[in-house]
């Protein structure tokens, strides 16, 4: 992060003001998630926000990495579909996908009440009050992969405006089944899927990815800054963007479409203080993705840390 001190203080009073009372989805993954020291340093910046900007925040996070540990340690196949990305989940897929992201859940709670002076982690599954609902995918899936997860907002939002202490919700992306034929009721959703809804439909101003690069590369391995939602198809088409950075653009598309203020951005989680720059400086962090942005913008090199 390049930091132009002569603005400093000024560059922050105006995010803070910008910022203030308002809602933050932030989301990492497994590889980030396994790292007790990056975890804290998210944890801190969340805190930072919440104490001093008054931003409320919601964590979801995935666990791929976990989980492809654990189903080898099973004796499972990882199976993910080709075009989009998403893990194939059969029912003893699920099983291990929950048990890893719960354990998963129950170390990041404890690292934010390590870390936290300020705010109280509550940890759940989005299937967890019904919080969270999706629809199963075809059967290609394996059955157990969902898609469109909803948000029922009336139980997070009691959680986010509990006046007596700041509670932050920590999620992890396994999702109710309204449909269940056979007395399963979980449904393994991408994470990023379900953060681009958490943000959408609770009305967050920022969707913060952080991921273990620094944005979206292109083809020679530059960050791109800015991008708008109708690039996504187009890089994704030309295999510029692999694996499960897929999902996260797709994700990030339509978060920055439907997103009528602010934005969602994919910015480097390894950088403790890449949260506090993207929301108050004018340079931001990683790659913002927004609807009035005209056309790809690329910086020569990745940020430096
Ligand atoms: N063009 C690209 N720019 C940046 N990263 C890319 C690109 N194409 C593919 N990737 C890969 O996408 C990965 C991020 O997606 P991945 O699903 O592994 O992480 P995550 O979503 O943060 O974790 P989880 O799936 O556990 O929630 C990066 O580590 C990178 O290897
Ligand atoms: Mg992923």
């Amino acid at each position: 992060m390049n930091i132009d001190w002569s603005s400093c203080l000024e560059q922050i009073q105006k995010w803070q003001g910008v910022y203030e009372g308002k809602l933050v989805v932030v989301k990492f993954g497994g590889a980030l998630a396994e790292d007790t020291e990056i975890v804290s340093n998210i944890a801190k910046q969340v805190d930072y926000l919440q104490k001093f900007v008054r931003v409320r925040s919601i964590v979801i996070h995935g666990g791929g990495k976990q989980i492809d540990q654990d189903l080898t340690t099973a004796g499972l196949e990882i199976t993910r579909d080709k075009t989009t990305g998403l893990r194939v989940t059969d029912r003893r897929t699920l099983d291990v996908s929950d048990r890893s992201l719960r354990a998963l859940n129950g170390k990041i709670v404890r690292s934010f009440h390590d870390t936290c002076r300020e705010i109280v982690a509550v940890g759940s599954a989005g299937y967890d009050g019904k919080t969270l609902t999706a629809e199963p995918c075809s059967s290609e899936l394996g059955g157990y992969t969902g898609h469109s997860p909803m948000v029922d907002s009336t139980y997070l939002h009691q959680l986010i405006s509990c006046t007596q202490k700041p509670l932050v919700p920590v999620i992890y992306p396994i999702c109710w089944n309204n449909a269940a034929q056979d007395g399963e009721s979980r449904l393994n959703v991408n994470a990023d899927d379900v953060a681009c809804a958490l943000a959408t439909q609770m009305g967050a101003v920022r969707l913060i990815f952080c991921a273990d690069v620094p944005g979206v590369l292109d083809k020679e391995g530059r960050l791109i800054s800015e991008l708008s939602p109708f690039d996504v198809d187009n890089l994704i088409e030309e295999g510029v963007v692999t694996g499960g950075m897929i999902a996260k653009l797709k994700s990030l598309g339509k978060a920055g479409e439907k997103m009528t203020t602010g934005g969602a951005v994919i910015l480097d989680g390894r950088d403790p203080n890449a949260i506090l720059a993207e929301i108050l400086s004018d340079s931001g962090s990683g790659t913002l993705v927004r609807k009035d942005i005209a056309r790809i913008k690329v910086v020569d090199a990745p940020k430096p840390k």
